[in-house]
């Protein structure tokens, strides 16, 4: 037997490490829960109380209300409703039902109509070894033809033998404004000094409510009512009609003041969205009366606010809170998805100031009805506070869902709690309804009883929660990186962790199997870093064998030889848990299945210390306040000299010239009388137009930048030194590749950010240059021939005949480097076309390309002009425009341009005997791109003379 265990220890122990199982400090297990059954549509489960019965046996009891259960044999009717017994056990179908309301009416008090009175609608035990009190809303008697829907309680003893019957609105006035209707037993409350009980009559007066409080079975004491038990002054209860007050009830005894016993009753109509009222007895020459002393208003427009209703005390101050439902709340915000809300009053105030109390609201999800029931659930973790239960049972599409919240001194908040879904147990609107605060299986923890509308009940159990005491030292705790030999690796730092765990009860202490794991530098890891600190055997476990022992592990952790950031603390973290299997709580007083304990998840399961690292660099306060500088400039690297001459700049900006191979950015960082720039580097970003080429260091530097790259050469990291020291100065050139820019960029910018693991805000700068585009072109031009012969003309000659003709050629040349063809540019050529008198001087012919290809030319009306009947020439010399694109730039165009000498016998210039017709040509850039320019600003690229001599002197060049 003992190998048998032995070996299973061994099996924990081997898979424990790979569970890493983290605990919930929600405890209430949802696997091994129980389930009651009840019959198909009884309503089983629509009320719920947990009962612990002392004599003749100490059992506890769930009592479970089924309002539409059909009658018992002799109850003269078909359906009455009823109320079920059902043990704490693994069965699902072994719940009795109690024998209640079986005896025939008694004469003379009209005719009992019990069917469909819906005995069972409200159930509550007033304690260990009390009474418990169940409710049939729905009971009638007929008297006549007056069918008066009175509603009746019975009280029952400890053991659940019906004791008495309570009808407090039978034989009194009953029309529809007195107590005709009611409706006594929707709910009903035990006060806290067990002497009382109080029942309600929402139906009264006219719906509008009353409350009753009566002694339980001393009839020596007085009963109280709301506008007096016997005057039933209906004016003193200061709600409308339909007000429905006494849906739900509780009562407090440290409410106002210590142990002053109050009633507290939700009216859900009143004043259209809902009131609370705290009431308390007022007794008063004959009159006995519930007086109201504070009234708390609902939250917006039929909100139901106080459907639901519970008194505890929240934050252990010894004061009782109250825990409102309203589960039709709504925000006015429709997209919020809001169905529902539970307002938390914390009686912050000793007892004063309720009506003005500002409760922490917790809202549910839409149409969830998240608040149609609260219930107190006792301290299900154990941590000194009592938590509630909230459910909302049209939740997940109409499964239901239950909703713990923790007790707390603070604020409660939307997010805390755990959430029990009737849609892992397939049972429908589950969360109904709710019982708690007692401990159902003996372990000290108390349980949760959860009702629904689908004849289903489940109970939830608490499991044990474990408390782990940490500790974390490290030995010693500060090193000088730079002074001890650090950097051989020698650096040892010791870590010791200690653990101990706590829990409830102190009875409770098994030996337990605990997973703890190491974990160093995580942030710095997280961000692709190595971690500094090298240790083996990050994760072990220990076993303690009973609470409070303490167990320590010493971990050797080495400070990693190149430790780049020798700056900022490293910190060290253990962390623990339970393994999957922990051995489970033994009960004493329960077959019930055992169950594993949690851990406590109010308290965080991990610890950390830090390693300092000391910077005598930095001043006293070893804090380094760096003040790095950054100096940029976008200049021209001389290839050979270690200089660089700063861009020409328009409107202070710096141009570059793409096709330049040398544009660089120089960047110089300083640090002037800063404390050390730990792990100091510029990250330059490039756009993808102008990348990086690569980077040039300063020969003399004695600071040595490495820059990585990445493979679109957009980003570069330098690191520029680490630490970058105090008055350090270091200056660099980024070489930038200009061949990706194109015309239709008009500026780039560089961003540069200087970054250190130091204390200093550094701003990201940003480098700004503009682009423009130089074109060089040139035109060349001659005359063939260079000379010609005025000659007289015979008329009637064809155009061809009439002079002698000549041709000029262009060429155009680029004398920069080539480029793409996205610069249009255009050639302009004048030429001398008539004398003042309207007669041809030159007769434009044809134009024609490199290898006779045709060149759009504009005005094309001006070749040939003759040919174009149409056309009338005028005065003046006449432009044609020579569209030469993308020839003239890709590669040497040459346009030859054909012209004819006209000769005329009374020539202006006869009297010379020399003459030179000259030709402007300039070349144009298209203005729609703003950013290429040609690299001189005057275009007027030239002009181009052919001699012409005149008859008389026969001159004669060659
Ligand atoms: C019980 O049901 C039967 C059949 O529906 C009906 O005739 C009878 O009146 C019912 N009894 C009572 C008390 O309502
Ligand atoms: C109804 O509620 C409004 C707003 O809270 C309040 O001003 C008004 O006095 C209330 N009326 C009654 C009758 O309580
Ligand atoms: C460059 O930066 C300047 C100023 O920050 C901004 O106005 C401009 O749009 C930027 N240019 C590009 C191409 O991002
Ligand atoms: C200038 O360039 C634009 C775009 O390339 C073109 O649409 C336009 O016709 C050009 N203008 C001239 C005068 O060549």
């Amino acid at each position: 037997m003992e190998l048998k265990i032995f070996a299973l220890l061994l099996n924990l122990w081997l898979f424990g490490n790979l569970n890493l199982q983290y605990g919930s400090a929600f405890n209430l297990d949802d696997t091994n829960f129980l389930r009651k059954n009840g019959e198909a549509g009884s309503l089983f489960g629509y009320s719920l109380a947990m009962h612990h019965q002392l004599k003749p046996k100490d059992q506890q009891l769930l009592l479970i209300g089924a309002p539409h259960a059909k009658a018992l044999p002799g109850q003269k009717a078909n359906r009455t409703g009823g109320l079920y017994r059902c043990k704490f056990t693994t069965e699902s179908d072994d719940c009795e039902r109690i024998p209640i309301d079986t005896e025939d009416s008694r004469p003379g008090q009209g005719l009992d109509h019990r069917e469909n009175q819906w005995m069972g609608v409200h159930v509550k035990s007033q304690g260990p070894g009390e009474k418990v009190v169940v409710c049939a809303h729905r009971y009638q008697q007929w008297i006549h033809s007056n069918q008066l829907v009175l509603g009746r309680c019975f009280i029952l003893e400890q053991n659940l033998i019906v004791e008495d019957t309570r009808t407090f609105c039978r034989n009194r006035p009953s029309s529809k404004d007195q107590f005709g209707y009611c409706q006594q037993g929707v709910s009903a409350a035990f006060t806290k000094d067990k002497n009382y009980i109080v029942f309600s009559g929402p139906g009264a007066y006219d719906w509008k409510g009353t409350i009753r409080v009566e002694p339980i079975d001393n009839f020596l004491l007085d009963s109280y009512e709301t506008g007096d038990q016997n005057e039933f002054s209906e004016g003193n209860i200061p709600l409308t009609l339909s007000s429905y007050l006494g849906f739900a009830l509780d009562s407090g005894t440290n409410l106002l003041q210590k142990d002053e016993q109050v009633i507290l009753a939700g009216a859900p109509r009143s004043n259209l969205s809902g009131e609370v009222l705290i009431l308390k007895p007022k007794a008063e020459e004959d009159q006995r009366s519930l007086i109201v002393t504070h009234i708390l208003h609902g939250p917006g427009l039929a909100s139901s606010f106080g459907y639901s209703l519970s008194v505890m005390d929240l934050n252990a101050d010894g004061w009782d809170d109250l825990v409102v439902g309203a589960p039709q709340y709504s925000s006015t915000d429709m997209e919020a998805g809001i169905g529902g809300a539970v307002y938390v009053y914390i009686n912050r105030r000793d007892g004063r100031d309720w009506d003005r109390l500002q409760p922490d609201i917790l809202t549910g999800n839409k149409d969830s009805m998240f608040g149609l029931a609260v219930a107190k659930a006792g301290d299900i973790n154990h941590d000194g506070y009592d938590d509630f239960a909230v459910g909302a049972p049209y939740d997940s599409d109409g499964y239901g869902a239950v909703y713990i919240y923790l007790g707390k001194t603070g604020h409660f908040l939307q997010k805390d709690y755990q959430v029990l879904q009737g849609e892992t147990h397939n049972i429908k609107l589950f969360g109904y309804s709710l019982a708690g605060n007692m401990d159902i299986d003996g372990n000290g923890y108390p349980d949760l009883a959860v009702g629904s509308l689908s004849d289903s009940v489940l109970v939830y159990r608490a499991k044990p929660v474990i408390s782990i005491e940490k500790s974390l030292k490290l030995t010693p705790s500060e090193i000088d990186f730079e002074k001890i030999d650090c950097q051989k690796g020698h650096c040892l730092i010791t870590a010791e962790s200690c653990f101990s765990y706590t829990t409830y009860p102190t009875t409770y202490n098994p030996k337990l199997q605990i997973l703890y794991k190491l974990t160093a530098d995580e942030q710095w890891v997280q961000e692709g870093h190595q971690s500094r600190l090298v240790f083996r055997n990050d994760e072990g476990n220990i076993v303690l064998e009973k609470q409070g022992e303490k167990h320590c592990i010493p971990r050797r952790l080495r400070v990693r030889a190149n430790t780049e950031n020798k700056l900022t603390e490293i910190p060290v973290s253990v962390s623990v848990s339970l393994p999957q299997h922990s051995p489970p709580q033994m009960l004493s007083r329960s077959s019930l299945p055992a169950l594993q304990p949690v851990l406590n998840d109010l308290q965080t399961q991990k610890i950390t210390a830090k390693l300092m690292f000391l910077n005598p660099d930095c001043g006293g306060d070893n804090i380094c306040q760096s003040n790095l500088q950054l100096q940029y400039s976008f200049c021209s690297k001389d290839q050979h000299l270690d200089s660089c001459s700063p861009l020409a700049r328009e409107d202070g900006v710096a141009v570059i010239f793409p096709g330049s191979e040398n544009t660089a950015l120089k960047i110089t960082v300083t640090n002037p009388g800063g404390d050390d720039a730990h792990l100091a580097q510029l990250v330059a970003n490039f756009p993808e137009s102008l990348p990086l080429s690569s980077v040039i260091h300063k020969p003399d530097s004695n600071v040595n930048v490495q820059c990585d790259v990445d493979e679109s050469k957009t980003r570069a990291e330098c690191n520029l030194g680490n630490p970058f020291k105090r008055n350090a100065e270091v200056t660099f050139y980024l070489l930038l590749n200009s061949d990706r820019l194109t015309a239709s960029i008009t500026d780039v910018n560089v961003t540069l950010n200087l970054q250190t693991i130091s204390v200093q805000n550094i701003s990201e700068i940003i480098a700004e240059a503009q682009v423009f585009f130089e074109l060089y072109l040139q035109v060349f031009g001659l005359a063939k021939p260079s000379q010609v012969y005025y000659q007289e003309i015979k008329k009637n000659k064809s155009d061809e005949l009439i002079g002698e003709p000549v041709q000029y050629d262009f060429t155009i040349s680029n004398m920069g480097r080539p480029l793409k063809s996205f610069a249009s540019a255009t050639l302009n050529i004048q030429w001398p076309k008539e004398n003042n008198e309207g007669k041809w001087l030159l007769y434009l012919m044809k134009i024609t390309g490199p290898n006779n290809q045709s060149i759009p030319c504009s005005p094309a009306s001006e070749i040939s002009p003759l040919d174009h009947a149409q056309e009338v020439m005028s005065r003046g010399k006449r432009q044609a425009e020579n569209e030469a694109k993308a020839s003239a730039f890709s590669a040497d165009g040459l346009l030859s341009l054909f012209g004819s000498k006209r000769h005329y016998k009374y020539l202006e210039y006869s009297s010379l005997n020399y003459l030179d017709i000259v030709l402007n040509v300039s070349l144009s850039l298209n203005e729609t791109q703003k950013n290429i320019r040609l690299r001189e600003s005057q275009t007027q690229l030239g002009c181009l003379g052919c001699g012409m001599c005149t008859e008389e002197k026969k001159y004669h060049p060659y």
